[in-house]
């Protein structure tokens, strides 16, 4: 299978999405600001919006082994707060973690660390200074690959990234991925369906979403999977807690951005929870482990 070092959605098209605006953000994330699903326990509230937060950090530092001074690098990492949890609470001695959006940047600049390293960087660019101990990729895979391109392309895509994973971590290296991908939907006809193209043209522009067999060829013979689930019902429950604490505070909203915006906002965290709960979309976690002796090219 055939490798590519095509990129997905450039900078440009991330800031257009994550740089709105820090404070517009913050008033519908939680505190720690993870923007993706959260890990949520039955009968917790929608009050708990943080601690489930938190969870979903600890689940994937657990996915990767991770212990006191370990070297682990986050593909994707937002506002920071997975890097800096892995050194403040698991005792990570070094982390990294990568972004293209300048405000991202900027707002993780602020709560500096000096054991954690904010990249703004595509992981394409990447050049480890020594190898990791661990990987953790969450909510990033989206962008790593382009809606018009064949599906061959879309593998080799995610093919590079996994290559690219492989080489940078330890023998017996573990990475922990979290995306969306396309569930139950005929996948070739839902790409030109208005609610795809505005997902894709007018939110996330320059991205798509793989199929569970997408990931599972890209990473054949590199990795193996030591565990997945779906948790699509957790994406479908924060994205219904985004929206609402959005709408709640629409007056605060719009005196950061126009209603044009906050309108499009409303509608995609709607459409969101409604594509979660239909199962069109699902949300993967999976627990890698590098293979020391791939069995393919
Ligand atoms: C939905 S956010 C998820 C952020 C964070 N992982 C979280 O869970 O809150 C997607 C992140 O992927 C980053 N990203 C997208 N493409 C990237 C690339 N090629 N290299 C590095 N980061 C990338 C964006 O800059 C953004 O920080």
């Amino acid at each position: 299978m055939t490798v590519t070092t095509q990129r997905g959605a450039s900078p440009e098209a991330i800031q257009q999405h994550y740089d709105v605006a820090n404070d517009f953000y913050e008033l519908w994330l939680d505190p720690t600001m993870c923007y993706s699903c959260a890990l949520w326990q039955a009968d917790e509230p929608d009050s708990m919006l943080e601690q489930a937060q938190l969870r979903k950090i600890d689940f994937h530092a657990q996915q990767i082994q991770a212990t006191s001074g370990q070297r682990v690098l986050d593909v994707g990492c937002g506002w920071g707060s997975l890097v800096r949890r892995l050194v403040e609470t698991h005792g990570a001695g070094h982390a990294t973690g990568l972004t293209l959006s300048k405000a991202q940047a900027e707002w993780s600049a602020q709560r500096h660390n000096p054991q954690v390293e904010i990249r703004l960087e595509s992981w394409l660019d990447h050049v480890p200074t020594a190898s990791y101990d661990g990987i953790i990729s969450v909510g990033a895979f989206e962008h790593f690959a382009k809606a018009e391109w064949p599906d061959a392309e879309r593998i080799a895509a995610y093919r590079t990234f996994f290559k690219s994973c492989r080489e940078w971590l330890k023998p017996g290296g573990r990475l922990s991925l979290q995306t969306i991908a396309y569930g139950n939907v005929d996948v070739a006809n839902v790409k030109d369906q208005p609610d795809t193209k505005f997902f894709f043209d007018e939110i996330f522009p320059e991205s798509v979403l793989p199929t569970l067999s997408d990931i599972i060829a890209a990473s054949d013979g590199l990795f193996e999977v030591i565990n997945l689930r779906n948790d699509r019902e957790q994406y479908y429950r924060t994205c219904q807690i985004w929206y609402r604490r959005l709408v709640a505070r629409k007056s605060e909203a719009l005196k950061i951005v126009d209603l044009e915006v906050y309108n499009r906002f409303v509608r995609y965290l709607k459409l969101s929870a409604f594509v979660f709960d239909a199962g069109y979309t699902g949300l993967l976690r999976f627990g890698f482990r590098r293979l020391d002796e791939p069995r393919t090219a």
